[in-house]
């Protein structure tokens, strides 16, 4: 019979849990995460190795070369696909080997991505677009619509609530999947290249957004190029051909 039917990590860290930015709980952590992506024809490793640890609270910015594999590491956090191999604890739950209804079940409420081609709806309104993960959420309409119309507020995006994601600019688009993502009061924030596609103004005030984001206690994990982004961080980990070469803290 087992005593502690939950996982040890879990037993170790879970009472540190929820205190907030500066508290050294560790939301992620990995440990020899590969990633192998086979066809019929080739086989590539993404990612060869990577062991790394993300505090509770942290900014965390993520840089290296084009095809060194930041996006593939960041949707295995993101629990949008699984490592070929290794271990990841989130929130001191092991995740890396469930399965997709799991990770979807476990991601909703819990984990927001802000993509660099903003990812919308097109079919849906800046409003509905941004209420979606509510109602997948189950979340009473009335729930939804003051949390919505909050957000908005939030992102400066009120005066667009009806417009299609088409009509809007780059920089609008962006504040929409930002409010989208992190309506549900997500622990942890994943941004893939967020200000990839904006430029210097726009690009600013989605860092600080993200700044803001990160103050109030949420945990962002940031991929970028730019190092005027990395800069907003905490600490910037650096990856080379699916290996993490550095760690700097900012
Ligand atoms: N679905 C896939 N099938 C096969 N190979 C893939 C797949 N996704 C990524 N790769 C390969 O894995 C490696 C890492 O890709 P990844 O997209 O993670 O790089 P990245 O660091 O995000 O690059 P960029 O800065 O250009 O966005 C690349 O060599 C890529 O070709
Ligand atoms: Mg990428």
């Amino acid at each position: 019979m087992t005593l502690y039917p939950l996982p040890l990590e879990y037993i170790l860290l879970s009472p540190l849990r929820g205190s907030g930015r500066g508290s050294s709980f560790i939301m992620i952590k990995l440990e020899n995460i590969k990633k192998v992506f086979r066809t019929d024809v080739v086989e590539t490793t993404a990612l060869g190795g990577i062991s790394l640890e993300v505090k509770d609270g942290e900014f965390v910015a993520i840089m290296g070369p084009s095809g060194c594999g930041k996006s593939t590491l960041l949707n295995i956090l993101g629990l949008l696909d699984n490592p070929t191999e290794g271990h990841y604890w989130l929130d001191g739950v092991e995740v890396g080997g469930l399965r997709e209804r799991q990770r979807t079940l476990t991601r909703r409420g819990q984990i927001g991505f802000v993509f660099q081609s903003f990812n919308l709806i097109d079919e849906l309104t800046v409003e509905q677009n941004i209420e979606l993960p509510l109602k997948y959420l189950g979340v009473p309409a009335a729930e939804r619509k003051e949390r919505v119309t909050e957000i908005m507020r939030r992102m400066a995006i009120s005066h667009r609530a009806n417009h299609y994601p088409q009509q809007l600019s780059g920089g609008q688009q962006q504040r929409v999947a930002i409010a989208r993502a992190v309506v549900v009061k997500p622990k942890l924030v994943l941004a893939d290249e967020p200000t990839g596609n904006l430029d210097t103004k726009n690009g600013k005030e989605v860092m600080d957004l993200l700044t803001q984001l990160n103050a109030e206690g949420t945990t962002v994990v940031m991929v970028t190029h730019s190092q005027r982004d990395a800069a907003y961080a905490t600490r910037i980990i650096n990856l080379l051909d699916g290996m993490v070469v550095e760690k700097t803290l900012l």
